[in-house]
């Protein structure tokens, strides 16, 4: 069994006390980590899939860093589009180049693929032409692995219409490669701020909540639906996956 904690859309700012939609970044992501530390919460490895920053401040991956490094559990880094790639590479010590960002790995007989969706400076999702042959390329030569693929933009509709123009442009090229792997057990993403499920075939599409604040689904405006952070855990047993979302209040 592998398991893999998800953080999305933590939006650290330069200092510790800056706060917007009534939520302090930094206070609810300090609970997050105080409560998997305090509750030894078991996990092989943590992803964090975007909306790292809120400023793109070199302070706001300072401090990132400082309270991710507490688990020492490794941890694998997707851009979104409050992020600045060059920043980020530079405190996590990781390739800046849109066309060389996208990574995978290998443990036991799963694989995991991390696309960078952003399109600085825009907040909508895509993903390159050469990003989608590439996957596609990973895809008929792993087929033989359980994979999961992460990023930052939903590829599916959200239940909040003013999320949606900001969604992965691409989401037809890139369900329409999915569609054709069975392989792929799960796409995991951020970006909503809200949670989303969904099984489309043999694979599981999930959003996490934000470390931040979450948006209400369902509404046509923009409202904020709590100031308490979330997380998702995901199982990656022999063959199957399984995933569940955890709110520290
Ligand atoms: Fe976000
Ligand atoms: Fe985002």
């Amino acid at each position: 069994m592998i398991t893999i904690l998800q953080l999305s859309d933590i939006h650290l700012f330069s200092t510790k006390d800056q706060v917007y939609n009534d939520s302090n970044p930094y206070t609810n992501l300090k609970k997050v980590i105080d409560h998997l530390i305090k509750d030894k919460v078991n996990f092989d490895f943590l992803v964090l899939s975007g909306d790292l920053s809120n400023d793109f401040t070199t302070q706001s991956y300072d401090l990132l860093k400082s309270e991710v490094d507490r688990l020492q559990k490794k941890y694998y880094i997707i851009p979104g589009n409050h992020d600045d790639l060059r920043v980020m590479s530079v405190i996590f010590n990781i390739g800046n180049k849109k066309d060389s960002f996208d990574y995978s790995i290998k443990k036991d007989d799963w694989s995991f693929y991390f696309l960078d969706s952003t399109v600085p400076p825009s907040i909508h999702g895509e993903i390159l032409d050469s990003q989608l042959e590439a996957l596609k390329t990973f895809l008929a030569n792993n087929s033989n692995l359980n994979i999961v693929i992460f990023m930052h933009h939903h590829p599916l509709d959200s239940e909040s219409p003013h999320m949606n123009q900001y969604i992965l442009k691409d989401k037809d090229a890139f369900m329409d490669i999915i569609k054709g792997f069975p392989c792929v057990k799960g796409v995991f993403f951020g970006h909503i701020h809200q949670v989303l499920e969904k099984k489309i075939n043999n694979t599981l599409f999930a959003s996490a909540p934000s470390t931040f604040y979450q948006i209400a689904p369902g509404l046509v405006d923009f409202k904020v639906e709590k100031t308490s952070p979330g997380y998702r855990l995901i199982y990656c047993d022999d063959k199957s996956l399984c995933s569940k979302v955890v709110w520290v209040e």
